[in-house]
């Protein structure tokens, strides 16, 4: 595991997105998998900018999306899908058909898990895997639990997940409870994982992750195990170190 110390957001950002790059130019069809949330916006401005400038081709990179809420549709402004629409896809050269994301609209779990499991599997798993990291330790949506779980599946969200997202839904009730997600399996699959992790909210969990004990209940443990785990983050993240 290599660990890389940013000064803030901004610089976890760039080294990010100089990781990712680097990827897409020594493997210009690369599976990218992608994450939502927070952590990632600037990393995603950060590899825009570099497209605009000519630096990076996107033309055929095939990208899948940790996960998606259930019962959200495409064009709800916070389904997943709209997320990565809105703050990647629609200012890069990716083409539509080579981005996946659960379809949060398949009413049928055990269907749309072995569908997307399916893409994943005929893509020929995923070269880059960037994570964000939950306060519970939860990476996609992989709660705290007293097992690993393995492909992916539908999960219900715990309490402190529902909590950390109502700042984007009008309130709490509108946080939907369902959400489908890459297993643990999934992503420990990835050739190689890039895990960013900012805020001083998130030092005494980016501590256990790292350095605690290897545990379902604190899920992002498991990357302690990954033999390609890059993890970037800032001071902040980094004050319990
Ligand atoms: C997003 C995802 C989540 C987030 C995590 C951190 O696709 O899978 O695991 O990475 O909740 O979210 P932020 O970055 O908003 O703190």
């Amino acid at each position: 595991m290599r660990l890389y110390r940013a000064k803030d957001y901004n610089d976890l950002s760039r080294k990010a997105a100089n990781i990712i790059s680097a990827q897409v130019i020594m493997k210009p069809d690369c599976v990218l998998g992608l994450a939502t949330g927070s952590s990632p916006l600037g990393t995603y401005r950060q590899l825009i900018e570099w497209y605009k400038k000519g630096d990076l081709d996107f033309s055929e990179v095939k990208s899948v999306n940790l996960d998606e809420y259930k019962g959200l549709p495409k064009d709800n402004d916070q389904s997943y899908y709209y997320f990565m629409h809105q703050n990647f896809f629609k200012d890069i050269n990716i083409n539509p058909e080579n981005t996946h994301i659960p379809n949060g609209m398949e009413p049928d779990s055990e269907k749309e898990c072995s569908r997307y499991n399916q893409v994943i599997s005929d893509l020929g798993g995923i070269d880059l895997q960037l994570l964000g990291l939950g306060h519970n330790g939860h990476i996609g949506f992989n709660e705290p639990d007293t097992a690993f779980a393995k492909m992916t599946h539908c999960v219900d969200l715990a309490p402190s997940t529902i909590e950390a997202n109502k700042r984007f839904f009008a309130s709490a009730d509108d946080v939907p409870r369902q959400a489908y997600t890459m297993g643990i399996k999934t992503i420990m699959q990835a050739r190689k994982i890039l895990l960013i992790v900012s805020g001083e909210d998130k030092a005494q969990i980016l501590y256990d992750v790292l350095n605690g004990p290897i545990t379902p209940h604190v899920p992002a443990s498991i990357l302690q195990l990954h033999s390609d785990v890059t993890v970037v983050a800032d001071e902040a993240a980094l004050s319990k170190f």
